[in-house]
């Protein structure tokens, strides 16, 4: 069987679609007040081009697919996509990152798909902090997300943007949701990526600086072992149920044993987050390729992986730094 390998050994066995650019919320990080930029509908892949595209990926040993966006949910019919991709045998999971805010009546639907986990964005545990971050007043309906999936039998992760003067003070409290509930809380560093630059970053809270502060609330924190191509550092502190995690999405220090792609929501592959996008599988979907094209034109991109997160930026030709939103890069 053709693989999907990089120059570096590394297997591609995960993809992250992005299955739109838009979002009911305005995290401050992620996209400015007004005037986000939105791509014309007809730009973004429809639901048959995502199905495809991950079936030709699953032929190639992708094993599984994270949708996100934008707001995954905000996708007209996403129940429908979710239905559709679980029929694929090849895949053997299906994870969703969200903010919640629109899925609370959904969550029955979700078990009874391919979906195994959900990501739950949630950087404040504070009501009216929570809506200043996200410029929407939607606390309450995440919160009763949260609720609904700590009961049901999806593995749920929490993500939790640290931005210093924020929701540095709120740590321990994230923590604490871990002693009593399995579940992950991942603390992210915050990378500048939002959009038309709203929110400058001189983010002094690195991967560093959290784990000492976590230290500091929890001097019980055990170091649990490496897994392989996780994109975050984990830990557990002593008796509890669930873990605390640190994803040092800009110090890049997890980018050697990478097992993914991403595909944006107008169809670009980006072999790393990092990177400007490499090829237009829309465009070339839509000029009448076939299948057995499509498999070739994967592992011939594939095989172009940069080896980290800053060979990557440093390759960039247009916009040298990375500017563009989580949005549609997709988170
Ligand atoms: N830095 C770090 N994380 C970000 N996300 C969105 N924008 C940024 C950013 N600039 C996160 C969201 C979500 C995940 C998809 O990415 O909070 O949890
Ligand atoms: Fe929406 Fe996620 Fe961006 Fe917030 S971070 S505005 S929830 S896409």
């Amino acid at each position: 069987m053709q693989q999907l390998r990089d120059a570096f050994g590394r297997q591609i066995t995960y993809v992250r679609l992005a299955v739109t650019d838009r979002c009911n919320l305005r995290c401050t990080y992620c996209m400015p007040a007004e005037g986000a930029v939105i791509v014309e509908r007809k730009e973004l892949l429809t639901f048959k081009e995502m199905y495809r595209i991950t079936r030709v990926l699953t032929e190639l040993g992708v094993r599984k697919v994270r949708l996100t966006g934008g707001e995954p949910f905000v996708r007209k019919n996403l129940i429908d996509f979710l239905k559709m991709l679980s029929f694929n045998d090849l895949l053997e999971a299906i994870n969703i990152t969200t903010n919640g805010a629109l899925i609370a009546a959904h969550i029955s639907d979700l078990e009874r798909l391919k979906v195994k986990t959900v990501n739950l964005s949630i950087d404040s545990l504070q009501p009216e902090k929570f809506a200043k971050i996200t410029r929407r007043d939607v606390f309450d309906q995440v919160w009763e997300t949260y609720e609904l999936l700590a009961k049901s039998k999806l593995k749920l992760k929490l993500n939790v943007v640290i931005q210093s003067g924020v929701n540095t003070d709120e740590i321990a409290d994230f923590v604490a949701l871990t002693k009593h509930k399995e579940m992950d809380v991942r603390f992210i560093e915050e990378m500048p990526f939002n959009g038309v630059g709203v929110r400058k970053t001189t983010e002094v809270w690195d991967y560093k600086r959290i784990l000492e502060e976590i230290r500091v609330v929890a001097p019980t924190l055990q170091t649990l072992p490496l897994e392989t191509s996780s994109t975050s550092r984990n830990f557990k502190v002593e008796g509890a149920r669930g873990t605390v995690g640190i994803i040092p999405a800009y110090t890049r220090t997890i980018c050697n044993d990478c097992n993914r792609i991403r595909i944006t929501s107008t169809g670009m592959l980006k072999n790393c987050l990092f990177d400007e996008g490499v090829f237009s599988i829309r465009d070339f979907l839509r000029k009448g390729a076939s299948n057995e094209e499509l498999k070739q034109l994967f592992v011939d991109l594939v095989a172009q992986k940069p080896q980290n997160g800053f060979v990557a930026e440093a390759s960039r030709t247009k916009n040298k730094k990375v500017s563009e939103s989580m949005s549609s890069i997709g988170g």
